[in-house]
């Protein structure tokens, strides 16, 4: 079995950033909610456990701790803010509620050498730390002394060297903290013992064994594919393990962007040779979401003509028994986290959802063990074209949503045009990875502008780019104002039916990414 590090999540903003930094540097690590069994999975032997932060206290009664077969297992710990003081408590030492609260950056003395500080932390050295807590350890269990100390947390670092405990105050898992990964890989390595050999060469190989085993010699999967960088990867790790007994079902809903629907049927139909259905239904959803203009409404029409088009194609394969899923990582740890409690059930995601009851499809989920990054690695790794794998996300509803108001085939084309003119300059100008979504925008308004010694009457386009990590918030991006007008001009200049450019300056909040 592969050897894991098991964080155990109290509920911090950043537990995720513990799993991916550890996974960066070749540890495999997994995530359960406190509230989940942690028995049970202290009971699959792991190399180690971290306790995250979270944002309870606890000198309160009722809030969450670590079991106690945590602490019975001859497992080595680290506990990070909220899983320091948790373990200090349960350990036979004192929590005090703080009266002063530390939030930000703070200066540790590192007063002892110890593994967890290997060569990277020296005796008598000062990092600058990232503190957030209100509570802190006022007194040691029997067996642990003090390894660093800040003016605000004298016990910023604490150390059972016998038992390989260790609690930091601070977060070690975020970049403020200067080295704080070397924490991580210290522990990881120097404490746990263990190795590199979390690689995406070595997750494919162990993906690959395990979609055989689950669909056996015979089974059949479906695998609908988006254009999307999740259901590529998942199609393209399919197809490894079972060769033609993977058909992919692409659902065309004429709202992609230039050139797209071609490259999905190209790539994965001639070039990998998978078998594709390729439903056009561009128009059974032009008609459906004729004179709708509500953003939510199109929505709804188009989810529900997608599971519908989905469905029908799916019902023509035969004995089909599984369904593909690009479910990842983070969705999985928020369904385990929203079922809570000791009875979690993952609930499935539905990507393209609603098959009838009477498919009883069984879900193959190859990436739900991955965070997005991962998922982009592993697709480089089986040769995917870094067009698609660097690809920014796109929406499902698509173009409908960047039509603001009433959609036509007509607004459609232009918007395919003048879109594809912005991410060809982007792209040109090396500028493309620096953005976390770039695209055009089709305006229902038309101005009036002089192109050539004629009077035109034409829409506008706006022109909107942001960066996020994550897309719960974005900056505008600041682009030169050469580049913006050499985009104006050449929209403008190529693309009939537009006449005017507006670059869109709102961030998220207040504005959202899309328009729609
Ligand atoms: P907003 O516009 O809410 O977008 O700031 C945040 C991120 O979500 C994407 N988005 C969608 N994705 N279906 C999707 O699959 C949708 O209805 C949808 N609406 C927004 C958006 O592109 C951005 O990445």
């Amino acid at each position: 079995m592969q050897q894991t590090i098991l964080i155990i999540d109290f509920g911090s903003q950043v537990t995720q950033l513990i799993a991916r930094r550890l996974r960066e540097i070749g540890v495999y690590t997994e995530i359960l909610p406190s509230t989940a069994d942690q028995a049970a999975a202290v009971a699959q032997k792991p190399a180690g456990i971290i306790l995250s932060g979270g944002p309870n206290s606890v000198t309160a009664a009722n809030t969450p701790r670590a079991d106690d077969a945590v602490f019975s297992s001859n497992v080595p710990v680290l506990g990070i803010c909220y899983g320091q003081q948790t373990m200090v408590a349960q350990l036979g030492g004192t929590v005090e509620a703080g009266n002063s609260r530390e939030f930000g950056r703070a200066d540790v003395t590192i007063t002892s050498s110890s593994p967890l500080f290997g060569d990277e932390w020296q005796k008598d050295s000062v990092k600058s730390v990232w503190m957030s807590h209100g509570d802190h350890v006022s007194d040691l269990p029997d067996g642990f002394s003090v390894i660093a100390s800040s003016p605000g947390a004298p016990f910023a670092v604490i150390a059972n060297e016998d038992r390989r405990y260790y609690g930091v105050q601070f977060h070690p898992e975020v970049v403020h903290t200067d080295g704080g990964v070397d924490l991580l890989r210290n522990f990881a390595r120097n404490i746990c013992q263990l190795d590199a050999t979390w690689s995406m060469a070595a997750y494919r190989e162990q993906a690959v064994a395990a979609i055989r085993e689950q669909v056996g010699p015979e089974g059949r999967v479906i695998c609908g594919l988006s254009g999307g960088v999740d259901s590529s990867v998942a199609a393209i790790l399919i197809h490894e393990a079972i060769g033609e007994r993977l058909t992919c079902v692409f659902v065309d809903h004429g709202l992609l962007r230039k050139g797209e629907a071609d490259e999905v049927v190209n790539l994965f139909g001639r070039h990998y040779n998978i078998p594709l259905i390729h439903a056009d239904a561009s128009e059974m959803f032009l008609s459906r979401l004729e004179g709708v203009s509500d953003p939510e409404q199109k929505r709804k029409i188009i989810g529900g003509a997608f599971i519908e088009v989905f469905d029908a194609e799916s019902a023509k394969i035969e004995n089909a028994t599984f369904l593909a899923q690009g479910t990842l990582y983070p969705d999985v740890i928020e369904s385990i986290s929203a079922a809570g409690g000791n009875h979690v059930t993952i609930k499935s995601h539905h990507n393209v959802g609603g098959l009838p009851d009477d498919m009883a499809l069984e879900l193959v989920e190859p990436l739900r063990m991955l965070f997005k990054d991962e998922v982009r690695e592993l697709g480089r790794e089986c040769g995917l074209p870094e067009t698609l794998v660097g690809r920014h996300p796109f929406p499902g509803p698509g173009l409908a949503i960047r039509v603001p108001g009433e959609i036509t085939k007509e607004k459609l084309d232009i918007l395919r045009e003048a879109d594809a003119v912005y991410l060809d300059e982007i792209r040109k100008h090396g500028l493309y990875d620096e953005i976390w979504q770039a695209f055009a925008v089709l305006l229902p308004v038309k101005t009036v502008g002089v192109m050539g010694d004629a009077r035109s009457y034409e829409y506008v386009c706006a022109l909107r780019a942001v960066t996020s990590t994550d897309g719960m918030t974005a900056d505008v991006y600041p682009f030169e104002a050469s580049f913006l007008t050499r985009v104006a001009t050449r929209i403008v200049n190529e693309v009939k039916g537009v006449n005017r450019i507006t670059y869109d300056i709102t961030s998220k909040p207040p504005g959202t990414i899309e328009w729609e």
